[in-house]
């Protein structure tokens, strides 16, 4: 699927507070039908990504991992975001049984451990979380990972302060 050229850019993420910076840099980017996945071990700070984008995204819920029931809905003044944690999932064929793919054309979908269920999206956003080192531990690099839709929106978090010219 998705035979695209890919583009991809690597942000530095400086403590919790860095990776929020950068969730609020691609809020005004998304629009429903939009899917970002996120991958990184555990702990490498997904589920802190996802809690500030839909911060950003105007919603005052409080997120959460969504341990027990695997897909949680967040009401914004825009689109309602769908937030999906599939570590849990041990198939395709669990995540579709979920029923999920009724409403990816009016979510923005946000989904953790998204390698596994890649294939269900046109053109995600990927972005790969990884510890900066040992002597870093709050230090994040961002790998931010997209096909033709997703060209605009790395250039402007490569390079937030720009402005087109
Ligand atoms: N730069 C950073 N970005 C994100 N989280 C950070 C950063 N520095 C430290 N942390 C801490 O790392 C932890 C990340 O936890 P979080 O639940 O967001 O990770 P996760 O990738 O969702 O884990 P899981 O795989 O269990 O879902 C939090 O305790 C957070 O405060
Ligand atoms: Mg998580």
């Amino acid at each position: 699927m998705n035979e695209q050229v890919m583009r991809e850019t690597v942000l530095h993420a400086d403590g919790p507070e860095g990776t929020a910076r950068v969730a609020a840099a691609l809020a005004p980017h998304l629009h429903a039908g939009d899917a970002v996945l996120l991958t990184g071990e555990l702990a490498a700070g997904k589920t802190t990504f996802v809690s500030a984008l839909v911060a950003a995204l105007g919603s005052g819920a409080a997120v959460s991992s969504p341990t027990f029931s695997l897909a949680q809905f967040y009401a914004t003044p825009g689109p309602r975001v769908l937030h999906v944690d599939t570590y849990r999932l041990t198939d395709l064929t669990e995540f579709r049984d979920l029923g999920l793919d009724e409403y990816l054309d009016e979510v923005i979908a946000l989904v953790e451990w998204g390698d596994l269920v890649s294939g269900e999206f046109v053109d995600p956003l990927r972005m790969h979380l990884a510890v900066t080192g040992p002597d870093d531990p709050t230090g994040r690099e961002i790998t931010v990972r997209g096909g033709a839709r997703w060209a605009p929106v790395l250039d402007a978090l490569a390079d937030p302060a720009g402005s087109p010219a």
